[in-house]
């Protein structure tokens, strides 16, 4: 039975360009991230829950450790939120050491050959400043037709730069671009953007979400009926 995804249809006419988010779309680096900020909330005595996560997905390292702080009621000098900022990402580079394609989330490589194959533009629109080497150890670089990480912009989800960059390196328009999102804080960006929304997730989580998914499983292309 093929099951097929109803997109509005004025939503639909005229896409042009998907853009991705990376952790928790694509692969599930989301996992880690929490583990990594778990470790350094236990060092603060923080307690810190899978709750508390959600608000971090999808917003800056600083910003992350910024809502840990906030959550422990902790005043910091900049210096040493830059240490343990630093403590943070070296303990979750160390956890994705051993990522391979294996780990690519199930359904998205078919995703990505059926809209590339349809001639959709791809992007990556990720505030990670571990983009690339994460994309490096999937094998999924060379997907992209754009990469826009967190080496490339300013301001976190729910700012829409991410997107926009990742639109304007594309030169179709923010109305002709679809988003899939894992985050709060990135399904609102896309929304501000002027996007279209795809949460990959729970509907309980993303609300705004035009549409919600649950993963890529066996979704292709042709079954968002465009
Ligand atoms: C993604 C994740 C966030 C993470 C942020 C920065 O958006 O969803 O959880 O904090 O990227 O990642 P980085 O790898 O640069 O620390
Ligand atoms: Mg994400």
């Amino acid at each position: 039975m093929v099951v097929y995804i109803k997109i509005k249809e004025e939503a639909m006419q005229n896409i042009k360009a998907f853009i991705f988010d990376l952790d928790g779309v694509l692969v599930d680096t989301a996992k880690y991230h929490y583990l990594a900020w778990k470790r350094l909330a236990e060092e603060l005595n923080i307690e810190f829950s899978i709750q508390d996560n959600e608000r971090l997905k999808g917003v800056s390292r600083m910003q992350s450790l910024d809502i840990i702080l906030e959550i422990g009621n902790i005043t910091l000098n900049r210096d040493t939120k830059i240490q343990l900022a630093q403590k943070k990402n070296i303990w979750y580079v160390e956890y994705i050491s051993n990522l391979t394609p294996k780990d690519i989330l199930p359904g998205v490589i078919g995703f990505l050959e059926s809209t590339k194959a349809n001639g959709i533009k791809v992007a990556l629109g990720s505030a990670s400043k571990n983009s690339m080497l994460i994309l490096d150890k999937l094998n999924l670089t060379n997907y992209f037709d754009a990469i826009i990480d967190g080496t490339k912009v300013s301001k976190a989800k729910p700012n829409p730069e991410v997107f926009l960059k990742g639109a304007k390196a594309l030169k179709v328009l923010p109305s002709q671009c679809i988003v899939f999102e894992d985050a709060e804080a990135g399904v609102e960006a896309a929304i501000n953007g002027g996007m279209y929304c795809i949460g990959i997730g729970s509907k309980d989580i993303l609300k705004k979400a035009h549409l919600v998914l649950s993963g890529f499983y066996d979704i292709t292309f042709d079954k968002l009926k465009l």
